[in-house]
C-alpha cells in the first residue's frame, strides 16, 4: 500500500502545492487539506487541520505558504509536530536525520518549484537516524 502524505496550503502556497501533489501522487497517497482555490484564506486553520491529521494518523505532511514561515509557526504549536521550513536540500535531509521532521513546510515565494520537488523527495526519502536523537527528540514532547 501507498505511503500517505498529509498536504495543506493557503492561497500562497496553492500553486506550489498543486505542483507538488503531481510530483506525489503516482508514489504515494496524497490526502488535501485545503485550500482549493486562490482565494485569501487563514492559514493557521491549514496548519491545524494538517497538524492533527498528522498526529492522529503518524503520517507525514506537507505545508505550503507564501514563505513557509507561518505554516511551521503554526504547526509547531502542536505537541508531537516536528515542523521544519526548509529552503535548502541539506537542511530537509539533516531535519529527518537528527529531528525526526513529521511535517515539511514550504514557501512558494522562496523556493522555485524545481528545487522545492527536490527538497520534498529527500526529506520523504531519508529516515530518521535514531539513538542518540531519539532522546533529544524526546526531550521536546517533555518525554524525557
Ligand atoms: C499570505 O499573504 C502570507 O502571509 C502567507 O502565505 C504566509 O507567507 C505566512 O507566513
Amino acid at each position: 500500500m501507498a505511503e500517505k502524505i498529509i498536504i495543506g496550503s493557503d492561497h500562497g502556497g496553492y500553486k506550489l502545492k498543486n505542483e507538488i501533489i503531481k510530483h506525489l501522487q503516482s508514489e504515494y497517497e496524497v490526502e488535501d487539506l485545503g485550500c482549493y482555490s486562490e482565494e485569501s484564506c487563514d492559514y493557521p486553520m491549514i496548519a491545524k487541520a494538517v497538524s492533527q491529521k498528522v498526529i492522529g494518523s503518524n503520517c507525514k505532511g506537507i505545508l505550503v505558504c507564501g514563505t513557509g514561515i507561518g505554516m511551521s509557526i503554526s504547526a509547531n504549536r502542536f505537541k508531537g509536530i516536528r515542523a521544519s521550513h526548509c529552503t535548502d536540500t541539506f537542511s530537509a535531509r539533516m531535519t529527518r536525520l537528527h529531528n525526526d521532521s513529521n511535517i515539511l513546510c514550504l514557501g512558494e515565494r522562496i523556493t522555485g518549484i524545481g528545487l522545492a520537488l527536490d527538497i520534498v523527495d529527500i526529506w520523504l526519502s531519508t529516515p530518521f537516524e535514531g539513538e542518540r536523537h531519539k532522546r533529544r527528540v524526546d526531550m521536546i514532547d517533555g518525554k524525557v
